[in-house]
């Protein structure tokens, strides 16, 4: 199948990015994972998964979009793998097929947990397609097995993440927040950036410093300054120090009009959050004018987690 085919599958899932408002880290566990403390808010920048039934044994994919060529059509997709471990968990790889298209706008290893929301994509698609009865938490549990991220990616909205990120649970959270979204012309593997953080850190203490409590009283009472003012991300001089001019690309989003500009999640992408949407327009074109970046998006949240669309 062509990537450039339009989606015209039995099932079509659509899956948000995300941004962490908080992202605390804690030194690297026994299984080589950092512990975490973070507040995840999902972002209306959209990544469209279509699902439609092949033959048994056949798992198939094509990507489209601007960034296709980055990523994997073929069984290391995190979407392909997503599908197989949900059938051989409900009987086996060989009595389920799925022919996959994705179509990408999330940027790919951009901080904001694309693969993931492919793979969160992929389970909601071939559950629905192969009609597979299977509640949201066993959902989630399947997610974990795949990365740390697509739990939340199938969770969607606000959400405090423990353990890897994966220990979820959802947060109170007033009002929409609107974000500019500055998309550099670099990427950066979030196993690097981690490493880093633990070359910069080599004392990290194992629990993660917490989630600033004003954060989320922001959040609850809809107070975007109080939420501005206490986002952080101690990835932050991690991605920085591999990508020094991403320091200049945050100052000028704050010049140009943001309440608060940071990396989200480990980078490249920097997100800004604007005080309204008009000020996030106003951004935009201001960013976009100064050629720091690839490109700049807008884009709103909380937003739900993966869902079956029409
Ligand atoms: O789980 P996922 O495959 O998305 O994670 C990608 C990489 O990010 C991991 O292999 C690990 O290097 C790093 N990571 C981490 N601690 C976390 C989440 C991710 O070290 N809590």
């Amino acid at each position: 199948m062509s990537a450039s085919e339009a989606i015209t599958d039995r099932v079509k899932v659509r899956a948000p990015g995300k941004v962490n408002l908080a992202l605390r880290v804690g030194g690297v566990r026994p299984d080589g994972y950092h512990s975490l403390a973070t507040v995840f808010q999902a972002l209306s920048l959209f990544d469209d998964l279509g699902a439609r039934p092949a033959p048994a044994g056949h798992y198939g994919i094509a990507v489209a979009g601007d960034q296709a060529h980055l990523v994997p059509a073929d069984g290391s997709n995190l979407a392909v793998r997503a599908a197989r471990l949900l059938a051989a968990r409900h009987g086996g790889e060989q009595q389920f097929g799925v022919e996959l298209v994705i179509r990408k706008t999330i940027p790919v290893t951009g901080g904001m947990a694309g693969g993931s929301a492919n793979a969160a994509a992929a389970l909601v698609a071939c559950a629905a397609l192969w009609g597979i009865d299977i509640n949201p938490d066993e959902l989630r549990e399947l997610g974990a097995e795949l990365g740390a991220d697509v739990p939340f990616c199938l969770l969607g909205s606000t959400a405090l993440g423990h353990g890897r990120g994966d220990d979820l649970v959802p947060v109170l959270s007033r009002g929409g927040y609107h974000w500019v979204l500055a998309l550099p012309d670099v990427e950066l593997s979030t196993p690097a950036v981690f490493r880093r953080f633990d070359e910069l850190n080599p004392d990290a203490d194992p629990t993660p410093p917490p989630v600033p409590p004003a954060l989320l009283e922001g959040l609850a009472s809809g107070d975007v300054r109080r939420v501005a003012d206490n986002l952080v991300n101690d990835l932050e001089p991690a991605a920085l120090s591999l990508h020094p001019h991403l320091g200049e690309l945050l100052d000028a989003g704050r010049e140009a009009g943001a309440l608060a500009g940071i990396v989200s999640g480990s980078g490249p992408t920097c997100a800004f959050l604007a005080p309204h949407e008009d000020a996030a327009v106003r951004l935009s074109g201001t960013l976009s004018g100064l050629g720091l970046c690839r490109t700049v998006r807008r884009a709103s949240g909380p937003v739900p987690g993966a869902r079956q669309v029409a």
